[in-house]
């Protein structure tokens, strides 16, 4: 019966034989060296990718985790010779939702604040804190008084770390102790936390199984190849594809963890640790080793942008996929913009992500971050 299906598919994706041999068949094998060539392909990607997939989303991350230094040290209260209206002043984003208000200030006084960010949401336990930019720099004291409108929600501490504690959403500010006319404020919704389940070392969030870079698999975890449910679906969604004039096939599907291990080394000791980690799995945390995810067609840069690109992010939904690496998400997923790399998760499920807008992460409320 497989061969059937195998039949069935190289009719419609003429790169079949290829497929086969680099484990897109249901059954992978292992000393097929035909798995290497793949990482080839993946070593080309992520040379052309150096300008779109460097660190600085990561680091911007990082950067709104460290804890705001206010300036305790000043009691002072600013006088001036005088006061002056200021004009309430520009917000640093368009899609700022805040109010920062100025009201009449002296020369030295806090006349502004801006936030690295005006709206977030978290999931229960969770936390974020923006960091505040008190205006002008010159201001003699730029303490920060933070509260919360509803502390059922989240709360604040006085570092502006904010803390998801109940579902719903709230309004985070903060105000210059200074002039407490300034102030700036977070829309913050919280979400319930994601139902998580572990079976056999292997972790589920709303029934998703879960490989990314804070959920590892076991070593042991090896369905053996593409699922039969991956595959089938997949069949399907080539055979749309054809039927839009859209050639689809496939180009790297299972690797074992053994395999997987083998290719992030061969990327590591070309690009380093910190390069390869934006675009290749460790051993353990590649959804590759799942059985349910597949590389389609070219798999680098230029795949970007081409018909069978549009049609995957437009279409695979409809056939339980969805694109798990999407550009501008890769501060959240943890890998740079992969337009080939598509994730069997159901019809149903891939059709809520795909309408939601958000990578998978971010649907869950789960992060995507090494430990070690
Ligand atoms: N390129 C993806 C992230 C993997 O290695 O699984
Ligand atoms: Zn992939």
């Amino acid at each position: 019966m497989k061969k059937d299906i195998i039949r069935k598919f190289a009719a419609v994706a003429a790169c079949f034989t290829v497929c086969a041999g680099t484990s897109c068949g249901k059954v992978e094998r292992p000393d097929d060296k035909e798995n290497v060539t793949v990482s080839g392909n993946d070593s080309a990607t992520a040379d052309a990718s150096a300008t779109t997939a460097d660190g600085s989303s990561e680091n911007q991350s990082e950067l709104l985790t460290i804890p705001v230094t206010t300036d305790e040290n000043t009691s002072q209260a600013a006088t001036s010779a005088g006061t002056e209206e200021l004009p309430v002043s520009g917000q640093p984003s368009e899609e700022a939702s805040s109010q920062t208000t100025a009201g009449t200030t002296t020369a030295s006084q806090v006349s502004d604040i801006s936030l690295t960010f005006y709206d977030v949401t978290l999931t229960v336990g969770g936390s974020k804190m923006p960091i505040v930019t008190m205006s002008p720099e010159t201001a003699e004291n730029k303490k920060e008084i933070w509260t919360s409108s509803d502390e059922k929600i989240a709360t604040v501490d006085s570092l502006g770390n904010i803390k998801a504690v109940g579902e719903g959403k709230c309004t985070i500010t903060v105000k210059s102790a200074d002039n407490p006319a300034v102030s700036a404020s977070v829309a913050v919704t919280v979400k319930a936390a994601p139902e998580e389940a572990v079976a056999d070392g292997v972790t589920y969030i709303q029934g998703i199984l879960i490989a990314n870079k804070t959920y590892a698999l076991p070593a042991s975890y090896n369905p053996g190849g593409l699922t039969n449910e991956c595959y089938s679906a997949f069949m399907n969604l080539v055979s749309g594809a054809a039927a839009d004039n859209i050639n689809i096939y496939c180009s790297s599907g299972f690797r074992s963890y053994e395999t997987q291990r083998q290719i992030y080394n061969e990327y590591v000791a070309k690009d380093g640790q910190a390069k390869a980690d934006t675009y290749s799995a460790r051993a353990g945390h590649s959804e590759h080793q799942t059985g349910l995810a597949i590389d389609c067609n070219i798999i680098d840069d230029s795949f970007t942008g081409t018909p069978e690109a549009i049609w995957l992010e437009n279409n695979c939904h409809k056939y339980g996929f969805i694109v798990r690496y999407p550009k501008g998400k890769d501060h959240i997923t943890g890998y740079k913009y992969e337009p080939w790399h598509i994730r069997y998760i159901g019809v149903e499920k891939a059709t809520a992500v795909y309408n939601s807008g958000l990578c998978l992460e971010e649907y869950l409320g789960i992060t995507s971050q090494y430990t070690y």
